[in-house]
């Protein structure tokens, strides 16, 4: 078995300390006393990414069950085969037993980094949401990012080095990178809202590889749904959400009118240097009391046509620290599903599964020379197996065809050893192996998954999204989950219910569903640097009996390979 020959003695990258100290650290003022994001380093000249004309694509509804419809759920060569250039896919699905905030993106290389979309789902015509009627709504697209390169160059060359692959030069709030950066501050996004409102602003990070927290200034942001399921309302002064999640909270204009600025920086534990560049934002601009009606229009129109804001008073919020893991950890512990989801958190349990997240490191392929540590190449596993994707044929229609060769039924249900995660790792479990692995699930059994950050090289949250299903998170903690001891807290009464969820730096979170949505169903990181590395692994969950559960058959229009 190759052990990759890495400098033992000393740890590569500094461990974040994973046991957070119990005071909160002080947050940090985004601005003007801290100059955070001074100019960008860079000044893009095309807005977007160039696209690639001869890209392939397909689409991934992030949240939607497609109960029955699994040929819809998008992501390249587990579902469907590539739609090829001026080619075209109809995805039919139904967000039946759905509401809230979802979103779309491409699925398949880094191509999301410019293909993504808010996807809402409304309340059902006659019924209402499970709080207060929100004035206006407002969506925020975190973080879609904006780079002086193509976006799959930037991964491709990672791939092709074993570097870790370069952040993205700006990030952004629907499309624009805000007033930090000279070049955007024309576009900065802003949304006027009057005196005494209540809104509900439905946020999605929609960020390549970075979790994010979000604030807006001066307004407290009370908390009522996350991943389109409500939560038992609570406040905070800021959200923190990971490269998938969703937070849908309301605000309350309830401030002397001014512009007060909505901020986004990096949840950046496992960097250990702050790196401010990933600061952006937004305004919530309150309507001028201006008592003469005229100025108001001024105002306005000025406002239009010169980018100016109407208010010289400009309230800037205060956003947590990069490696403020105690906040992030009030924030998840705080989640509690509302009485309006019937919420039926599995007791019993047929399957339980144990599975590692983390980074790894992979030996040079002979007679090449590799970026990443001590000429080796950056790899990324759950239960110590890197997912590698087919490429000839979806496993989905591979499964249903019968075609055999594409994957195997054997990945593992606990790690191969288990070892301490608080950092003293075996080498061995430093270079894992790829495969195309799946697990099977049968249709209606109750699932308990336990996803550890195995702490190789860098603690950090790993967001791990399941398709095709929601899960209750029973709980989460750190250092090493302790079957006896952990179990016992668990909350299985209100637990919040998402379809990813944040492991957290060095430790561990629990997830529990019931397997009833058959089909192929990718579980994964939502970094994507870390997915394309391999952090990924599959479930099929087979048919059941009754002509309802079954998936239907393949659309006449799915592309082929
Ligand atoms: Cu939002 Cu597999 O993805």
């Amino acid at each position: 078995d190759p052990v990759v020959p890495i400098a033992p003695e000393i740890p590569i990258v500094p461990i974040v300390p994973i046991t957070p100290v119990v005071s909160i650290a002080p947050e940090v003022p985004i601005a003007p006393e801290v100059p955070i994001a001074p100019v960008a380093p860079i000044v893009p000249t095309v807005p977007i990414s160039p696209i690639d004309p001869t890209a392939k694509t397909h689409y991934h509804e992030h949240g939607i069950h497609q109960r029955r419809t699994g040929w819809a759920d998008g992501p390249v060569y587990v579902t469907q085969c590539p739609i090829q250039p001026g080619g075209s896919y109809t995805y039919r699905f139904t967000t039946e037993g759905q509401e809230g905030t979802l979103w779309w993106h491409a699925h398949s290389s880094w191509l999301r980094a410019t293909v993504y979309g808010a996807l809402i789902i409304y309340p059902k015509e006659g019924s209402t949401y499970p709080f207060i009627k929100p004035k206006k709504e407002i969506p925020i697209l975190l973080a879609g990012e904006w780079w002086d390169a193509n976006p799959i160059d930037v991964i491709n060359r990672a791939i092709r080095t074993g570097a870790a692959p370069n952040i993205s030069d700006a990030y952004t709030i629907n499309g624009q990178p805000g007033d930090f950066y000279n070049c955007s501050m024309k576009g900065t996004k802003i949304i006027r809202v009057e005196s005494g409102e209540t809104n509900l602003v439905r946020v999605i990070n929609s960020a390549l590889n970075q979790p994010l927290f979000f604030t807006i200034a001066n307004h407290r942001l009370t908390v009522v749904a996350v991943d389109a399921s409500y939560t038992k309302p609570f406040t905070t002064s800021a959200i923190m959400l990971g490269p998938g999640q969703t937070t849908d909270v309301l605000i309350t204009t309830d401030q002397p009118p001014a512009s007060y600025y909505i901020a986004a920086r990096a949840y950046a534990s496992a960097q250990g240097v702050p790196f401010d560049n990933t600061t952006t934002t937004a305004i919530l601009e309150y309507e001028p009391t201006v008592p003469n009606a005229q100025t108001a229009a001024q105002l306005t129109s000025k406002h239009k046509h010169n980018h100016k804001r109407r208010f010289q008073t400009s309230v800037f919020p205060r956003l947590p620290a990069y490696n403020d893991t105690p906040t992030v950890t009030t924030f998840t512990t705080s989640l509690r599903s509302s009485p309006s989801n019937d919420i039926s958190v599995p007791t019993h349990i047929d399957e339980h599964l144990f599975f590692t997240v983390g980074l790894g490191l992979n030996p040079c392929k002979p007679g090449r020379s590799c970026q990443g540590p001590n000429n080796t190449r950056f790899t990324a596993s759950m239960n110590n197996v890197s997912f590698v994707l087919p490429s000839t044929l979806s496993i989905l229609q591979a499964y249903v065809q019968g075609v055999n060769g594409l994957f195997t039924l054997n990945f593992p249900k606990v790690p191969p050893v288990k070892f301490d995660y608080t950092g003293n790792v075996p080498r061995a479990l430093w270079t894992p192996i790829p495969g195309t692995e799946a697990y099977k699930l049968k249709y209606g059994s109750t699932v308990q998954i336990v996803l550890q950050d195995t702490n190789i090289f860098a603690a950090e949250n790993h967001p791990i999204h399941l398709h095709g299903y929601n899960f209750y998170i029973v709980g989460e903690g750190f250092g090493n989950f302790n079957a006896k001891t952990d179990t016992a807290k668990f909350n299985l009464v209100d637990p919040p219910r998402r379809n990813t969820v944040g492991v957290p730096v060095g430790g561990w979170a629990v997830i529990r569903f019931v397997a009833d949505n058959p089909g192929v169903w990718l579980m994964h990181c939502h970094i994507d640097s870390h997915l394309s590395w391999g952090l990924a692994m599959l479930f099929v969950v087979e048919n059941g009996v009754g002509e309802l559960q079954s998936l239907e058959p393949p659309p006449a229009d799915l592309p082929k390979c």
